[in-house]
């Protein structure tokens, strides 16, 4: 089946290339907006109610393109930003408006497993139904919800259904500082003005499209003033984004899982595999009047055919740095403890793989679902019926990733239902203890490249865990773990 047979109800069929739109054809240098909120309908204090409802819908871009066809959330791309407290309850009516099964999963949330929008749990096209769960303590962070049906997430995510989901702690030693949202995604749009479809090397790396965007505009203008804390989303399918502001130094305060135990300064870079978040605090140098640049530095995360080699410096938006008398604001040297997890009283070993079957029937046009190409967890595809790992209830496990790529690959590895700590990783021999404790959710893996985490889950179920490529995950590198 190619892209008619469960594509958006106005995708073309397509057969030959795609010519894609020109960067010309979206705006430049708007101002960047905060992205839309979800608002909180509940009437009372520790309860956010509100509702999500997945759609088609047609959203402008540009002046000489036509409306394009996405899906959203709530008529928004990306969707609206929900925001809660730690301790907060939380229950959202989601309606599956689409063409198509849908989920919604929470990423980076402990939730339960049956409120976590896994695949065993779709919505069929025109159902709904309430996800409700509360957020725990220590659950503060920047976290995002995005569709998992069976081998739809890659499509469904690049049809624009992503949004953030922000955790906060009414403690947070960084309140004082003003924030910025960056929810960063990319879009691969063809010159009809549609969302083009995947092609072969678009499945065989994970797709990039030809925009990146930032809470959905392209290259906007940031406005600096003062101290700053950035959270940064990479919301891509696959790319890979090694930020820099041209020199100028910032400091990280948080990875996936909320704040570190005390702020890392000194950075002139910050990478981000697909699906990871952080956190950053930036001054503007007391010169102000000046502007810099948010770049995307180049980076080779060894995909092959026309992304192959590091891919090239690109701009992402121009950061105007606004003159102020005001001094800088301090951060504090502690942020939160984060105590180690103690010794596992379980082990695990889970290695991605992925070649090409050169057995496997020739796909008959270059938009189908390829049959040859093997994205596995332990040697096996995908099954939604399989339990590959069983886990213990509130112990801890180590677990060994390991990426054994054979095409050269880097994977990012990413599992539900918490956070891990990171012990070392390791690579063409050299092992590399982890330089600072932080929560994570999920890891990048060089080519060849092992880690060791641990984690412990706090609540029973079934659990996903799997390259965080969409294309790769919807081609079979995923898992499912039964804690029990
Ligand atoms: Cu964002 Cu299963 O992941
Ligand atoms: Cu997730
Ligand atoms: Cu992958």
């Amino acid at each position: 089946p190619g892209m008619a047979s469960h594509g958006a109800m106005d995708a073309p069929v397509y057969t030959g290339p795609i010519a894609l739109a020109p960067l010309s054809s979206l705006p430049q240098h708007r101002p960047l907006q905060p992205l839309p909120r979800l608002v909180n309908r509940a009437r009372r204090g520790n309860l956010f109610r509100s509702r999500l409802v997945a759609a088609p819908a047609r959203l402008k871009l540009g002046q000489s393109l036509p409306p394009t066809p996405f899906y959203c959330y709530n008529h928004s791309t990306p969707g609206p930003l929900i925001e809660a407290y730690e301790g907060d309850q939380i229950e959202i009516d989601f309606f599956n408006l689409l063409p198509q099964a849908s989920t919604v999963h929470w990423h980076g949330l402990a939730v339960p497993a049956d409120q976590d929008g896994a695949p065993q749990d779709f919505i069929p096209a025109g159902g709904k139904r309430r996800y409700h769960f509360t957020l725990p303590a220590g659950s503060a962070g920047s976290h995002w919800y995005h569709p998992h049906p069976h081998m739809m997430t890659a499509e469904q995510v690049y049809r624009g259904l992503a949004g953030a989901f922000i955790v906060r702690d009414r403690n947070d030693p960084l309140r004082h500082i003003p924030e910025q949202e960056l929810f960063i995604s990319d879009l691969k749009l063809a010159a009809d003005g549609t969302v083009a479809p995947n092609d072969r090397e678009d499945w065989m790396n994970g797709r990039e499209g030809q925009f990146v965007l930032i809470n959905g505009l392209h290259l906007p203008l940031i406005t600096l003033v003062g101290t700053q804390r950035w959270r940064i989303w990479n919301a891509c399918s696959a790319r890979y984004l090694r930020l820099s502001l041209d020199g100028l130094v910032f400091s990280q305060v948080a990875t996936d899982g909320g704040l570190l135990t005390a702020p890392v300064h000194g950075l002139t870079e910050l990478l981000l595999a697909p699906a990871e978040r952080a956190e950053i605090i930036v001054t503007a140098p007391s010169q102000g009047g000046s502007r810099v640049q948010l770049v995307a530095e180049p980076y080779d995360r060894g995909a092959m055919g026309r992304l192959a080699g590091p891919s090239p410096r690109r701009v992402l938006a121009d950061v105007d740095i606004v003159p102020t008398s005001k001094t800088t604001l301090p951060v504090p040297d502690t942020l939160r403890p984060i105590a180690a997890l103690e010794n596992p009283t379980a082990e695990h070993m889970v290695a991605f793989s992925d070649f090409v079957d050169l057995e496997a029937p020739a796909p008959s046009n270059p938009y189908e679902r390829p049959q040859d190409m093997l994205f596995l967890v332990n040697g096996q595809a995908y099954d939604m019926e399989r339990i590959d790992i069983e886990g213990r209830l509130g112990e801890v496990e180590e677990w060994t990733v390991i990426n054994a790529t054979a095409m050269g690959m880097e994977h990012p590895f990413h599992i539900h239902g918490g956070h891990f700590q990171v012990l070392e990783r390791n690579l063409d021999g050299i092992t590399t203890p982890e330089p600072f404790l932080a929560w994570r959710d999920t890891i990048n893996l060089k080519a060849g490249e092992s880690a060791k985490l641990r984690m412990r889950i706090t609540e029973p179920g079934l659990r996903m865990f799997h390259c965080h490529i969409l294309e790769h995950e919807d081609l079979g590198m995923m898992g499912n773990l039964l804690v029990k």
